[in-house]
């Protein structure tokens, strides 16, 4: 992609996501009703990771592409001590201390940025979390932030990516500038950055009408 695609690209999803609501059916795009089997299957997820002592210590976790904190507040806050939200949209990041309530105590750091432009600290995280919003990267700088998150990362840190999949190829939305790649794009990239693959699961109890929704864990 040439630099003033990638520039428009990019633009258009801060445009679109800068005029959706603050809420958490604008953070799910009218599905909020998804939320609760969302979040008690990352759960589980989380339950599986710590029981198996795969996950080391429960102190920091990153949640990227925040929003207004729908996971921050209903998963990592219950798993780790404190967060830090990092989304490109700063209407969401104001609107989170309100969302979070008293809850915004433990959130340590709001970044407004980018993922492709932010370069977490060196062996921070004990969990870094990416929920929703890797398909408004492109695959090159995916794979570049994908490697900054790896040595963002704690020893026996872990990192997660549940993400919409498409069957056959990826699919381009021209609504909101974003892709939605298939299981092996997704597997590719993943290995390009470097990470091993521990485990992939798909997410139950979705409306069978929406996208394919995959958690993957990777360390
Ligand atoms: C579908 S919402 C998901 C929000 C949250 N992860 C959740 O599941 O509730 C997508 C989020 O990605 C953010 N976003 C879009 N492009 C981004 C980028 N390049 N860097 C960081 N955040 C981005 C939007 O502002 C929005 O908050």
């Amino acid at each position: 992609m040439n630099a003033e695609k990638k520039m428009k690209f990019y633009e258009l999803s801060e445009d679109y996501w800068a005029k959706q609501p603050a809420t958490v059916n604008g953070m799910l795009g009218g599905f909020d009703f998804v939320s609760q089997a969302d979040i008690d299957q990352s759960q589980s997820v989380l339950d599986w990771l710590k029981s198996s002592k795969k996950l080391g210590e429960t102190k920091l976790a990153l949640d990227c592409g925040a929003g207004i904190g729908r996971i921050t507040k209903n998963l990592l806050l219950n798993n780790f001590e404190s967060v830090e939200m990092v989304d490109v949209t700063e209407g969401f990041i104001s609107k989170a201390k309100e969302y979070l309530d008293m809850d915004s105590a433990r959130v340590v750091k709001f970044h407004v940025c980018a993922l492709q432009n932010f370069h977490p600290e060196v062996n921070r995280y004990d969990c870094i979390w990416i929920q929703w919003v890797l398909g408004y990267l492109t695959d090159a700088d995916l794979v570049d932030f994908l490697k900054r998150c790896k040595l963002a990362l704690k020893q026996n840190g872990i990192c997660v990516i549940k993400e919409n999949l498409s069957k056959d190829e990826r699919e381009f939305d021209e609504e909101d500038s974003s892709y939605t790649r298939t299981k092996s794009e997704f597997v590719n990239i993943i290995h390009k950055a470097g990470w091993r693959l521990v485990k992939d699961e798909k997410q139950r109890n979705f409306p069978k009408e929406l996208y394919e929704v995959r958690i993957f864990v990777l360390q």
